[in-house]
């Protein structure tokens, strides 16, 4: 290699060596004539000194621009007591230099290289010089991080006998999952792949082919909007076990995470993780990935209602599937008047027509809706809420999962707002992993006027369950599980149907798909489940996530790479990008005016 040593080695130890470093120029300092060049590699800082005797050498550390690219040798010598830096693993040395080879000039750079500075520049910038961005240390740190969590991944699986299997990217599209990418044959003209959503349909074929434990980090592709915690194309832990039930599941990835949490993080964490129903996080939480790194939690008043003077709240009680709930923001009754118009913009993009609250302040309770309270209900809020002078309730009355939606989301607004006055403290190096349980198998779609499956239509129904199937779909729990981790969906799986008619079944009658639809997308699964499918299950945990949590990062665009942006751009390489009409005529696409409705 063209150096001896990385950049994060040399010691006191080592005083004496002749050695060569290469790597960039971190930065450059001139005392008295002396100049010190802080010299960065992937692995960390070593100082080297150019002191003005040495002539030309000297001379060429005067032209050195940052994040240059600079070989040099020298002598390690171990610094005065005074000018160790204890900051530095390699703080005791430095290296006088005796020559220097400038392998690449920098250009002036785009934006600050420091952190703090280059935090503030605005991330379009930073991702269209994303190999700039990526080599500021704490950048690479996070790929460090990933490829430290994969490593932990594999071998955990690995050591538990799962075989790696490659599987396709181009699939076919199907119907009941997200919006596909489609890429068009050349070779069938007028017929499309879609890129895979996720291996699902290819794991379970590898378990009737007898592979019995199959794992992948597979990368997946998904149309969908972005947010924070969505990409286009990310990647999943993906396994499939066969001969399992639930447990094993849950054994398994509980061994899983531990290792790879000590790993990378040196942290021991409790196992096994508790578990709450759908149902549980749902009433308690409002959602079915909760946070439980703090206590606020949703209180049904539904039956106080329902003879209530307030027609609102009376009207909702009474009605059949919809319910009247609060929080208690806790100490939060000093919100402010934008950010309680705020949470109200929130309540009613969910749908709410408001949020009404009670305000508990100076020893009376202040409410636009005080008045309509007989006293024998504000008597069963306060005890129920334990409402105290400084607390704020916030009330919900809607439609059962959009009550829950509108309080779920409340309720880590008021988290968020009580962080921010110190009030709570939700620890960002504490994890909450819990398992989310015993979802439905289906939910009834307004939209579509159909049940479509929870989490995919492969999902086993609980075996005491089936008989609901044909009657009462809407009661049928599915053998469902998802990981969560404060608040994040981190994974999910199921045990899967292995009965073809079983399968079938779900598929026509109950999601109603037309039967030559299922034949031919699905006909090739039932076929193989005709052919000896053994009992299945599997679960996929985006990586992505799993990953930016271990770095306390809140976007998982930090810990990817290449990442796209909000708009699906990769400004770096400016995709996506034009093709020429010759593509196009190959591939028998035209395309419309995209400007136009
Ligand atoms: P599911 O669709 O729940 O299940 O996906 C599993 C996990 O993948 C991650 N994930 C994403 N991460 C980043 N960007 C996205 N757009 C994105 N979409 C999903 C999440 C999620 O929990 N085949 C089934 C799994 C199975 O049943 O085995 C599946 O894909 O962390
Ligand atoms: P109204 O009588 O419609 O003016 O409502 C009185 C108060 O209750 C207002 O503060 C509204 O924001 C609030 N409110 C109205 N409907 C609901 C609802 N379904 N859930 C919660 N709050 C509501």
């Amino acid at each position: 290699m063209l150096r001896t040593h990385h950049c994060n080695s040399l010691t006191t130890a080592d005083a004496g060596k002749e050695v060569t470093l290469i790597g960039w120029v971190d930065t450059v300092r001139d005392l008295g004539g002396v100049r010190f060049v802080d010299l960065r590699d992937r692995e960390g800082i070593t100082q080297v000194v150019f002191h003005p005797d040495r002539g030309e050498v000297h001379e060429q550390a005067h032209r050195l621009k940052s994040e240059s690219v600079i070989q040099v040798s020298g002598t390690v010598v171990k610094r005065s007591a005074e000018t160790i830096n204890p900051k530095l693993p390699t703080g005791g040395v430095e290296i006088v230099a005796d020559k220097i080879t400038v392998h690449n000039i920098c250009q002036p750079l785009p934006f600050p290289m420091e952190d703090d500075k280059a935090d503030k520049v605005s991330e379009d910038l930073r991702l269209e010089y994303r190999f700039l961005d990526l080599r500021r240390p704490r950048n690479l740190n996070l790929v460090k991080t990933r490829a430290l969590a994969s490593k932990a991944i594999r071998h955990a699986l690995e050591e538990e006998g799962f075989l790696e299997v490659e599987t396709p990217i181009l699939f076919k599209s199907t119907p009941e999952g997200a919006r596909e990418f489609l890429v068009p044959s050349r070779l069938n003209p007028g017929s499309f792949y879609a890129l895979s959503q996720s291996p699902q349909q290819y794991k379970q074929m590898l378990m009737v082919a007898g592979v019995e434990k199959y794992y992948q980090l597979a990368r997946c592709f998904r149309d969908e909007d972005l947010r924070a915690d969505r990409q286009l194309e990310f990647t999943q832990v993906d396994l499939e076990m066969s001969f399992i039930e639930r447990e094993d599941m849950y054994a398994l990835i509980e061994k899983m995470l531990k290792r790879t949490w000590k790993e990378v993080l040196g942290i021991d964490i409790p196992t096994p993780f508790p578990r709450m129903s759908f149902q549980e996080a749902m009433d308690r939480y409002g959602v079915d990935k909760p946070d439980t790194r703090f206590a606020i939690e949703i209180t049904d008043f539904t039956e106080l209602f329902q003879q209530s003077q307030f027609k609102v709240f009376h009207t909702i009680a009474n009605t059949p599937g919809s319910v009247v709930r609060a929080i208690n923001a806790k100490g939060l009754a000093d919100i402010t008047q934008g950010e309680l118009a705020n949470l109200e913009t929130i309540a009613k993009t969910l749908g709410a027509k408001g949020l009404a609250f009670i305000k508990a302040e100076n020893g009376e309770w202040k409410s636009p809706i005080l008045k309509f309270f007989s006293e024998e209900e504000k008597a069963a809020l306060k005890e129920k809420l334990n409402i105290e002078d400084g607390d704020i309730v916030f009330f919900a009355a809607a439609p059962w999962t959009q009550a829950c939606a509108i309080l779920g989301r409340i309720r880590l607004e008021a988290g968020r707002l009580l962080q921010q006055r110190g009030k709570i403290t939700i620890p960002a190096d504490q994890f909450n992993f819990l398992w989310v349980i015993e979802f439905p198998l289906m939910l009834w779609d307004e939209d579509e006027k159909r049940f479509l499956s929870a989490h995919h239509p492969f999902t086993a129904p609980v075996k005491e369950d089936e008989p609901l199937l044909s009657s009462a779909p809407e009661k049928v729990r599915g053998q469902h599980y998802d990981i969560v981790l404060n608040g994040v969906e981190l994974g999910g799986g199921s045990i899967r149907i292995h009965n073809p008619e079983m399968q079938k079944h779900i598929f026509e009658n109950v999601l109603k798909i037309p039967a030559d639809i299922v034949e031919s997308r699905f006909g090739y699964m039932l076929k193989a489940f005709s052919f000896g499918a053994p009992p299945h299950g599997g679960i996929a945990l985006g990586l992505d996530r799993l990953v930016a949590m271990l770095a306390g990062r809140a976007s998982i665009r930090d810990i990817i790479a290449f990442p796209k942006t909000q708009k699906g751009q990769d400004l770096m390489a400016e995709s996506p990008g034009q093709v020429t009409p010759r593509q196009l005529r190959d591939l028998r696409i035209e395309v419309l005016d995209p400007e136009e409705k």
